[in-house]
């Protein structure tokens, strides 16, 4: 189906195989998120989580299964397509906000444009409209240190949205904010999802927050199922 934005099939990970240590954490989890779709996922602390979402983004490979985007099989690929893949379609928030610090939040939305081939004047005009949704265009000039955690997240969600990905993958986005930040934050997050027609797997601990995308997916035993 082509409104498949990304497609896992199958896929087995562990860590430190054939030592004491030896981890499965992925052990033939499957997921197909639809274009437009939130889907949250949700597992306990050292489930997998990261791990799962490293791979979806063709930041790690797993042992066995396929990971597709848009339509493109990654799997076997070497690392520049892979690398394209991911410039091209894939947008990452985590838990942290790993912004640039020596550049302004403005130009930490441009610079990823420009490495993509986007001239200066289009790039600008798209990070501040972007700034301006998620309602922080007059902290558009300060550099991230001078930003309270919650506006930091949202220019990390703008970043990642920069290049008009097809699929954004977030690690508990909200995790470091405190509640009711976190919920404003999150709210601001699934608007900009909304706006821009993205889909989205995103990993929370919150169940409140969870609750508010269109479905939810636990991480257990390392395969994925859906959850209520
Ligand atoms: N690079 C690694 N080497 C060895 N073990 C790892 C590595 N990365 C993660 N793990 C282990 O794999 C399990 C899943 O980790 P992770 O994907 O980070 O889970 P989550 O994000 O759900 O907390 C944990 O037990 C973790 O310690
Ligand atoms: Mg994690």
């Amino acid at each position: 189906m082509n409104d498949v934005t990304l497609r896992l099939s199958g896929l087995s990970k562990t860590y430190l195989p054939g030592t004491p240590g030896e981890i499965q954490v992925l052990r033939g989890a499957d997921l197909e998120l639809r274009a437009g779709e939130a889907v949250a996922l949700v597992a306990p602390s050292g489930a997998g989580k990261s791990t799962l979402l490293h791979i979806a983004g063709l930041l790690d490979t797993p042992d066995t299964g396929e990971v597709e985007i848009a339509g493109q099989g990654a799997m076997g690929k070497g690392d520049r397509t892979r690398t394209a893949i991911r410039r091209r379609d894939v947008g990452f928030v985590y838990q942290f906000h790993h912004l640039l610090p020596e550049f302004t939040a403005l130009e930490n939305i441009i610079l990823p444009q420009l490495a993509n081939g986007t001239s200066e004047k289009a790039a600008q005009v798209r990070a501040m409209q972007l700034l301006d949704r998620v309602g922080v265009s007059a902290r558009a000039e300060h550099r991230p240190a001078a930003l309270s955690g919650g506006e930091q997240q949202r220019v990390a969600f703008c970043r990642a949205l920069a290049n008009k990905p097809r699929v954004l993958l977030a690690d508990e986005p909200t995790g470091n904010l405190d509640p009711e930040t976190s919920d404003q934050v999150f709210a601001a997050l699934m608007a900009l999802v909304r706006d821009e027609g993205l889909s989205a797997l995103i990993a929370t601990h919150n169940l409140d927050l969870a609750a508010r995308m269109d479905r939810m997916l636990r991480l257990e035993g390392g395969v994925l199922r859906p959850a209520e």
